[in-house]
């Protein structure tokens, strides 16, 4: 697909009917979910999306008070994304209830609480700093929005891999398209703005370089991010997958062509936490054998 303004990808996206609809949630089978047991290494996991995703509303926000949110394609495009991620927080959190872990009814503004304060003082900053790029901060806001999403993407795909539940992995593929169509808006139009000019390419590439983090590190706990990026990425084949379907993809973008930020970072993160990871599993191991021995 290839588009020559911006307005053409919002004509496209538009078109893209919603898949997580109403009739979509209540028409899954919830009354099958304990029928399958959840890992509950997952738990955890499975939480952080669900703030990660319900948070889009604060950064939806933040984003309105920047040139891009100011355009008219973009900030259109943006009312449409930011209810559909509030709904995949949703519908997450109604799984795990589903799956037996009960979540407080006030889950959704004691996420928003918990950001912490100098979370909001550096956003203020830098979001005060962008007005002073102007319009040319768009390719670098689009860029880092394509890598976001792709991350994202690809995080639900580990997460249906390895927790093989039936019903989260109709959620999640649910979930997943939706993800696809918000990264071909951001992609398009990243590619479409870095295209004008190379300043553009180069404070898009030197932000990513210097500010991208793993989606919700800094309004969540670092310790959520690295234990959900560890539990999914960790295994054989984690690291690859992402640095085949998000790296290699986001080189693709004009300036971005020897790209390395992403993969090096979920791969030091895996790096880190891997010994604790053999540790509890020789622990289970362990504990598996003496069961069997007593
Ligand atoms: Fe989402
Ligand atoms: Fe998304």
């Amino acid at each position: 697909m290839s588009f020559e303004t911006s307005q053409d990808v919002l004509n496209w996206y538009e078109r893209q009917e919603r898949t997580l609809t109403d009739d979509f949630i209540e028409n899954l089978p919830w009354n099958t979910v304990e029928d399958t047991p959840l890992d509950k290494r997952f738990i955890p996991v499975l939480l952080y999306m669900r703030d990660v995703e319900v948070l889009t509303d604060m950064y939806h926000r933040e984003l309105r008070r920047t040139p891009t949110g100011r355009d008219p394609v973009i900030a259109k495009f943006m009312e449409r994304w930011g209810v559909e991620e509030v709904t995949h927080g949703q519908v997450i959190n109604r799984f795990l209830n589903e799956a037996g872990y009960d979540t407080p009814s006030d889950w959704q503004d004691r996420t928003m609480k918990n950001v912490p304060g100098n979370y909001h003082l550096s956003t203020y900053f830098l979001t005060s700093l962008t007005n002073l790029l102007g319009s040319r901060f768009t390719a670098t806001h689009m860029a880092f929005g394509a890598i976001h999403e792709m991350s994202t993407a690809q995080a639900y795909r580990r997460m249906k891999l390895l927790a093989r539940h039936p019903v989260l992995s109709q959620i999640l593929d649910g979930i997943i398209r939706e993800e696809a169509a918000h990264t071909n808006f951001y992609r398009s139009v990243a590619r479409i703005e870095l295209a004008k000019s190379e300043t553009a390419q180069k404070i898009a590439r030197k932000v990513v370089e210097t500010f991208w983090r793993p989606v919700g590190q800094g309004s969540l706990a670092k310790k959520r991010t690295e234990y959900s990026i560890a539990t999914l990425f960790s295994d054989e084949g984690g690291v690859d997958q992402l640095d085949r379907t998000v790296t290699q993809r986001a080189r693709q973008l004009p300036g971005f062509a020897d790209l390395t930020k992403v993969t090096q970072r979920i791969s030091d993160i895996c790096d880190k936490l891997r010994p604790k990871r053999v540790a509890a599993s020789l622990m289970m191991l362990i504990t598996i054998n003496l069961d069997a021995i007593i």
